[in-house]
């Protein structure tokens, strides 16, 4: 029966609360007792949700049978495997998995790391694929994975980014990124900041895969289990920007836009996966 867990929410500042309260004081000129009572109401309303997170994820376990994991590559049954355990990104996993080794990259860049879920999956990417992996997190996340040829880097990523192309150089790195993976801070601002910087930095066909592109209060995996997250569009709207162009975030769509073949997967928090297209000239 797989586990059920809740990770820290994080790439934001502070708990969930903390955001409630930030959000209340920033958005609202009220009297203390009326911002009391409406934290106070807010508070209850998480409690509602987790409370009733937990009893549909208990009861979509005991329900469904527990099917074995199969797959001739040993590395993608880890990835499965690890996969049953629930946070906001696991449905992703296997997808990372297959997006990311299909391209063979020589470089491999993951932005924000945290517990390491991701970077689980590239690990093995990289290994399989002779590839280069660096990630970059402003938090110490050093000690997340032993794989030796893992570079870690404790920078704030737009500030990396700048330098990124020399650091490469000294390290006889590839000086074009096959594979960026951005899951970081999740606010707007900065995530047209990280387009801007790291997408120079793409080789000609590249993939951009990134997370947290459809953040709900409350979010549903492939199995019909629940998440507590955040309502935000900051990253979907950072892409928006970027292609000139609206996109309906909570339903799966592919799309072609300047060049980017574009695939969203509106479940688990939103995974959006860019590929550059490099057409052949007489345009087959
Ligand atoms: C959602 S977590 C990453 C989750 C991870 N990809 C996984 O699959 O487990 C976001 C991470 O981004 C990091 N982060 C936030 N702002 C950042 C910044 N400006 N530069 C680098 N890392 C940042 C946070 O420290 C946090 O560890």
């Amino acid at each position: 029966m797989p586990h059920s867990r809740e990770l820290p929410l994080c790439g934001m500042s502070g708990t969930n609360d903390s955001f409630v309260r930030a959000t209340a004081e920033a958005s609202w000129s009220a009297t203390p007792k009326e911002q009391r009572a409406y934290l106070s109401l807010q508070s209850l309303f998480s409690k509602i949700a987790r409370f009733c997170a937990r009893l549909q994820n208990a009861l979509i376990d005991l329900t469904r049978s527990s099917h074995p994991i199969q797959s001739s590559s040993p590395e993608l049954n880890e990835i499965l495997c690890r996969a049953r355990i629930r946070t906001d990104v696991s449905d992703h996993l296997p997808t990372l998995f297959a997006e990311s080794l299909s391209f063979q990259p020589r470089l491999i860049v993951e932005l924000g790391v945290r517990g390491g879920e991701s970077t689980f999956v590239f690990e093995r990417v990289a290994r399989l694929s002779s590839a280069r992996y660096v990630s970059v997190d402003i938090e110490d996340s050093s000690q997340v994975r032993q794989h030796q040829p893992w570079l870690f880097v404790q920078r704030d990523d737009v500030e990396f980014a700048k330098e990124f192309p020399a650091w490469c150089r000294q390290r006889e790195l590839p000086d074009e990124i096959d594979i960026l993976f951005i899951d970081t801070s999740h606010f707007f601002e900065h995530t047209v900041q990280e387009i801007e910087h790291w997408f120079p930095l793409l080789a000609p066909c590249a993939k951009v895969i990134v997370h947290d592109t459809n953040q709900r209060r409350i979010y549903f995996r492939k199995d019909g289990s629940m998440g507590i997250g955040w309502t935000n569009r900051g990253v979907i709207a950072a892409l928006e920007k970027y292609f000139n162009r609206r996109f309906n975030e909570k339903e799966d769509f592919v799309d072609l836009v300047n060049g980017w073949s574009i695939r969203h997967y509106a479940n688990c928090s939103g995974l959006t996966i860019l590929t550059r297209v490099v057409f052949k000239s007489d345009g087959r």
